[in-house]
């Protein structure tokens, strides 16, 4: 992913965020669905380039996406800062779920022109 980053350019306070967004939304999948894949793609907005990652877990969903979504607030009694951050960190942020069937996370980072 860094790797990714570094070959768009993208400045290094970008890459550190993009990788940090990543890492969340990765151990997300992993501790609270079970499990997933993650895919990564080269995106562009006329000329501007960006990064596209796309999370997916199969596993128990989230029944209320903006309590999920809000800073503190954690099923597992972890700090609960990992979604709220995460959409910090990068340029877009959406999330899909459907409790019982799984998530969907895609974020994208644009690089800064
Ligand atoms: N992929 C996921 N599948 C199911 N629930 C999730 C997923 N990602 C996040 N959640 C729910 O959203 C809550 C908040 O996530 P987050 O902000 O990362 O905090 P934390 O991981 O510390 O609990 C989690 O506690 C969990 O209930
Ligand atoms: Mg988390």
């Amino acid at each position: 992913m860094s790797d990714w980053a570094t070959r768009l350019a993208f400045s290094s306070v970008d890459r550190t965020k993009f990788v940090t967004a990543a890492s969340e939304l990765g151990r997300n999948a992993l501790v609270h669905g079970g499990g997933g894949t993650m895919t990564i793609a080269e995106v562009l907005k006329g000329e501007q380039p960006g990064l596209r990652l796309d999370f997916e877990d199969e596993g128990k969903g989230i029944a209320d996406v903006a309590q999920a979504m809000t800073d503190g607030y954690s099923s597992a009694r972890s700090l609960g800062l990992g979604l709220g951050g995460a959409r910090r960190l990068v340029s877009e942020f959406n999330i899909i779920s459907h409790p019982g069937r799984g998530t969907r996370v895609t974020v994208i980072q644009w690089k800064r022109r």
